[in-house]
C-alpha cells in the first residue's frame, strides 16, 4: 500500500532532483485576490509569478496545494470527485517548456524508480486546435518520443472545452494542456483508443494535467503569444494514490478510509451495500473534510461568500447523514478523524479542532430546526391533497395517514428549495408513509429552476465567484420584509410605488403622506431585523391572480382573468409574514440577509416616501 504521504514525498523529491524548489501549500483562502473565494488549483497562489513577478524560490517550483472547488459538487459521490483535494504540481516560470515537462511526466509515471505505472495503461490527450490556436502537434510528437512510441494509438485530440486552461478571468495567460489518463477498466487496456474516448469513457481516469501557458488572451479576445512561457501542472493526489493501490476508489485510500469507517460506525451502514448508501457516505466524508479545512482557516458558516459555501457543505453533509438514519450530531466526530489523518501535513486542523467541532455542532443544530419546519410543511402538503380528495373523510390525528396520499412534484420542489430537503429524503419519507412521490414532476421543476438560476445563485457555488446577483437577490427579499414591516408600523395603506437595488444599497418608495418619526423608523428597522433573525423560509407558488388575492397577496392585480402568477411567501404557513405577487428571484431564508439598516428616509412628493437601506451592515461588497 502506498500512502498519500509517500506519494507526496516522492513527487516533491522527483522534482527537487530536477532542480525545483519545494514550496509549502498556500492557504485555502487566496491572499490579495477578492475575485475568488477559495484556492481552486495549485497555480492559483502563483498567478503573480506566472505573470512575470520574480518568485523567491526561483523559476522551478513544486508543491502540494490544498484546494477547494465546488464546480464539481454534483459529481461528488462517485469514486474520483471531491470538493476539497490536494493537487501536486510543478511549475516553470519562463524556464523549461513542453519537452522537459512531458519527458518528466512520463519518467515520473513509468520509471521503476518512481511510480512504475504500466505504460500500457496510460493514454494522453492533447489540444485538437481551433481558430484561436493550432493543434498541439508538438506535444503529441514529444509524447511519442519519450514513450518510445508506446503511446502510438493512445493520443486523443480534444477541443478547447477539454484541453485548454485559463485565463482565470476574461484576459490573461492561458494555453493548451495535455492530460494523462490511467486505465481502470475491468478488462485489459485497449492498445488503441477511438478519438473522444478519453473525454467520455469512465474506464480512463485523468490523473495529471500539464498546462502550457503560451498565450495571452487580450481584451479583444485574441490569443497572442506570451513573452514568458510557463508550465503549470496538477496531479490529483487522492486519485493517483488510489490507482497506485489498484483500488480505483479515492475513498479506499488512507486519506479517506478512516473517515469512511467512522461514518459506517456512526450510521451502522456499510459503504458498498447499495449505490445510495455509498454515495451518501462519500458525500459526508468529502464535505466534512472540506468543512474542517475551511473552519481551520478561522471561517464560520454564514450567508455570504465563503461562509455560505461552508454552510452549504455542512448542511449537505447533514442531509445525507439523515439519509443514513443518523439523527444525532455527528459532524464533529468526523472532524476529529480528519484532524488525525492530516496532523503531520496540515497541523492547522488539529490545532483548531475545538473551534471546528463547536462550529459544526452549532450549524447542525441550526439546520436541524429548519428541517423540523420542513417536515411540518411536508405533512401539510400531503394533508392538503387528502382533504381535496376526500373532503368529508376523517383525518387521523397527527396528520399524514392515507395510503393514497401524493406529494406533487411542485410541492416537493418547494421543500427542496425552501428547506433544503434532498430528493432522496423526500422519497424515503413518502415510502415510509406509503405516499406516492411524483418524481418526474420534481425533476422537471428542478431542471427548470436550474436553468433559471444558473446565473443568479449558482455562480457563487460553481465558480466560487461572489457575484452581485446573489446580493441583489438578498436585497430583493429585504424589500418584501420592509414593505410588510411598514404596513405593520404605519398602517395597511402602505404599498410599494417603486424600488431600485444595486449591490450596495436598496431604495424603496411607498405611499404615505404623513411625516414618519425616528421612533417609527427604528421600530420598522427592528422588525425587519427580527424577521431576519427568525430565519424565516421563503418560497413561491404559482397560482391564478384570483387565488393570489384570496391568499392575501400584495401586488398588482390588474391582470387578465385566470392568468397565473408567482406568489412569494415569507414565513411559516400558520402565519406568513409577507405574501406578495412577484417574479422573483428571492433567497430561500431571511437569515441570508444578515442584517438590515435604514440609512435615510425622505419625502419625494405626491404622498410618497423613499427609504434607503443597506443589508449586512453595508459590508456586502467586501465579502
Ligand atoms: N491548473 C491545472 C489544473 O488545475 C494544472 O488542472
Amino acid at each position: 500500500m502506498i500512502t498519500a504521504k509517500e506519494l507526496r514525498e516522492k513527487y516533491l523529491d522527483f522534482f527537487k532532483q530536477k532542480g525545483h524548489t519545494i514550496i509549502s501549500s498556500a492557504s485555502l483562502i487566496p491572499e490579495n485576490d477578492p475575485t475568488v473565494l477559495f484556492t481552486t488549483a495549485g497555480m492559483h497562489p502563483l498567478v503573480p509569478y506566472l505573470m512575470g513577478e520574480q518568485h523567491p524560490g526561483g523559476k522551478r517550483l513544486t508543491d502540494s496545494q490544498k484546494c477547494l472547488r465546488t464546480d464539481d459538487i454534483d459529481e461528488v459521490g462517485d469514486t474520483t470527485h471531491h470538493t476539497f483535494f490536494e493537487m501536486l504540481g510543478n511549475w516553470s516560470l519562463g524556464d523549461y517548456f513542453k519537452q522537459d515537462a512531458i519527458a518528466w511526466s512520463w519518467e515520473f509515471l513509468t520509471s521503476k524508480n518512481w511510480l512504475g505505472l504500466d505504460p500500457k495503461k496510460l493514454a494522453v490527450s492533447v489540444f485538437a486546435g481551433d481558430n484561436d490556436a493550432p493543434r498541439d502537434d508538438e506535444a503529441a510528437k514529444i509524447w511519442l518520443e519519450v514513450s518510445n512510441n508506446e503511446l502510438q494509438g493512445r493520443i486523443d485530440y480534444l477541443p478547447k472545452a477539454k484541453n485548454w486552461w485559463g485565463p482565470a478571468g476574461q484576459t490573461g495567460p492561458c494555453g493548451p494542456d495535455t492530460e494523462m489518463f490511467y486505465w481502470v477498466g475491468k478488462t485489459e487496456p485497449p492498445e488503441s483508443i477511438k478519438q473522444g474516448d478519453l473525454a467520455e469513457s469512465l474506464d480512463w481516469v485523468e490523473i495529471w494535467n500539464d498546462v502550457f501557458m503560451q498565450y495571452n488572451k487580450n481584451a479583444k479576445g485574441e490569443y497572442e503569444p506570451l513573452a514568458q512561457k510557463n508550465v503549470d501542472t496538477g496531479m490529483g493526489l487522492a486519485r493517483t494514490v488510489a490507482i497506485l493501490n489498484g483500488v480505483f476508489d479515492n475513498y479506499q485510500t488512507d486519506i479517506f478510509l478512516p473517515i469512511i469507517q467512522k461514518i459506517e460506525s456512526i450510521s451502522n451502514k456499510k459503504h458498498g451495500d447499495s449505490e445510495g448508501l455509498t454515495k451518501a457516505i462519500r458525500i459526508i466524508a468529502d464535505h466534512i473534510c472540506a468543512s474542517s479545512f475551511v473552519l481551520a482557516e478561522g471561517l464560520e458558516p454564514s450567508n455570504v461568500g465563503r461562509g455560505y459555501v461552508l454552510r452549504r457543505l455542512i448542511r449537505r453533509a447533514v442531509r445525507y447523514g439523515k439519509q443514513l438514519g443518523i439523527n444525532n450530531s455527528f459532524c464533529s466526530e468526523i472532524a476529529e478523524v480528519v484532524a488525525e489523518i492530516y496532523k503531520d501535513v496540515y497541523p492547522e486542523v488539529l490545532k483548531n479542532i475545538e473551534f471546528i467541532k463547536s462550529e459544526l455542532n452549532k450549524e447542525e443544530e441550526r439546520f436541524g430546526k429548519t428541517l423540523v419546519q420542513g417536515l411540518k410543511r411536508f405533512e401539510e402538503f400531503v394533508l392538503r391533497e387528502e382533504i381535496r380528495k376526500n373532503p368529508k373523510g376523517i383525518m387521523r390525528a397527527g396528520g399524514v395517514a392515507s395510503s393514497q396520499g401524493i406529494l406533487y412534484g411542485n410541492d416537493a420542489f418547494l421543500l427542496y428549495q425552501s428547506y433544503g430537503f434532498p430528493k432522496e429524503i423526500m422519497k424515503d419519507l413518502c415510502q415510509e408513509k406509503s405516499i406516492h412521490f411524483e418524481e418526474a414532476g420534481f425533476d422537471e421543476a428542478y431542471k427548470k429552476h436550474q436553468e433559471l438560476s444558473r446565473t443568479a445563485s449558482a455562480g457563487i457555488f460553481k465558480g466560487g465567484l461572489q457575484d452581485h446577483s446573489e446580493i441583489s437577490t438578498q436585497y430583493h427579499t429585504a424589500t418584501h420584509l420592509l414593505q410588510a414591516a411598514l404596513r405593520k408600523v404605519l398602517g395597511a395603506h402602505i404599498y410599494q410605488k417603486g424600488s431600485n437595488i444595486t449591490a450596495e444599497r436598496m431604495r424603496f418608495d411607498f405611499s404615505h403622506s404623513k411625516e414618519i418619526t425616528q421612533e417609527e423608523l427604528q421600530t420598522t428597522e427592528d422588525l425587519v431585523n427580527q424577521k431576519i433573525q427568525e430565519s424565516l423560509p421563503v418560497h413561491f407558488e404559482e397560482m391564478t391572480v384570483e387565488g393570489a388575492k384570496q391568499a392575501g397577496a400584495l401586488g398588482v392585480f390588474e391582470s387578465k382573468y385566470g392568468e397565473r402568477v408567482k406568489v412569494y411567501f415569507v414565513g411559516s404557513p400558520e402565519d406568513y409574514y409577507s405574501i406578495e405577487i412577484c417574479g422573483g428571484p428571492h433567497i430561500q431564508n431571511t437569515r441570508e440577509i444578515g442584517s438590515f439598516k435604514i440609512k435615510k428616509c425622505e419625502s419625494i412628493g405626491q404622498g410618497t416616501k423613499r427609504i434607503r437601506a443597506v443589508i449586512h451592515d453595508g459590508e456586502s461588497k467586501k465579502n
